[in-house]
């Protein structure tokens, strides 16, 4: 298996809309091609992890990558991992505008900032625990729409 993480910029009239599209054809590709991972979104700014067997995750990023809906797409690392760190989403959601800031404490570059303009080295550094703070704030998210 391996995952990718990306940054990119958001090219659209309707980020709502545009969003509401990808999450839905995420679920259903993702789910079939045994992809997981987290889609992150600030402003006009999109961050996301693919994990999943290596044909099916390069063959997803591909098609990413020819997206229109956005662009300046970035690989901030793409290597082999021996387990994924969201095998229960097929794509979960963050959107970073909802986030509490007491969540962020420590990762606040990523707060209120184009998730495409932070540096690599940063995101690169800060490695394994964003992934743990993104898993946090999906299940918090989680709560708050079932609460
Ligand atoms: C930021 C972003 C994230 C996306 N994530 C996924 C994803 O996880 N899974 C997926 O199937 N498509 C995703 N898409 C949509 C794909 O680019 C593509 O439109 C979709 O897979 C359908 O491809 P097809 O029309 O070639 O069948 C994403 C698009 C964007 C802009």
């Amino acid at each position: 298996m391996i995952e990718i993480l990306y940054t990119s910029t958001a090219v659209t009239e309707d980020i709502d809309r545009d969003l509401k599209e990808i999450l839905e054809i995420s679920l259903s590709n993702n789910k079939h091609d045994e992809v997981t991972g987290i889609l992150v979104h600030n402003e006009s700014s999109y961050m996301q992890l693919l994990e999943g067997p290596e044909e099916k995750v390069e063959a997803l990023f591909q098609r990413i990558q020819n997206d229109s809906r956005h662009t300046l797409v970035r690989v901030i690392w793409r290597h082999e991992i021996s387990e994924r760190s969201f095998d229960s989403w097929s794509m979960g959601y963050v959107n970073m505008a909802k986030v509490e800031s007491k969540m962020l404490e420590g990762y606040e570059q990523y707060g209120g900032t184009n998730l495409n303009e932070i540096k690599k080295s940063e995101v690169e550094s800060t490695g394994k625990s964003l992934l743990n703070i993104l898993g946090k704030m999906l299940a918090m998210q989680e709560k708050e729409e079932s609460s």
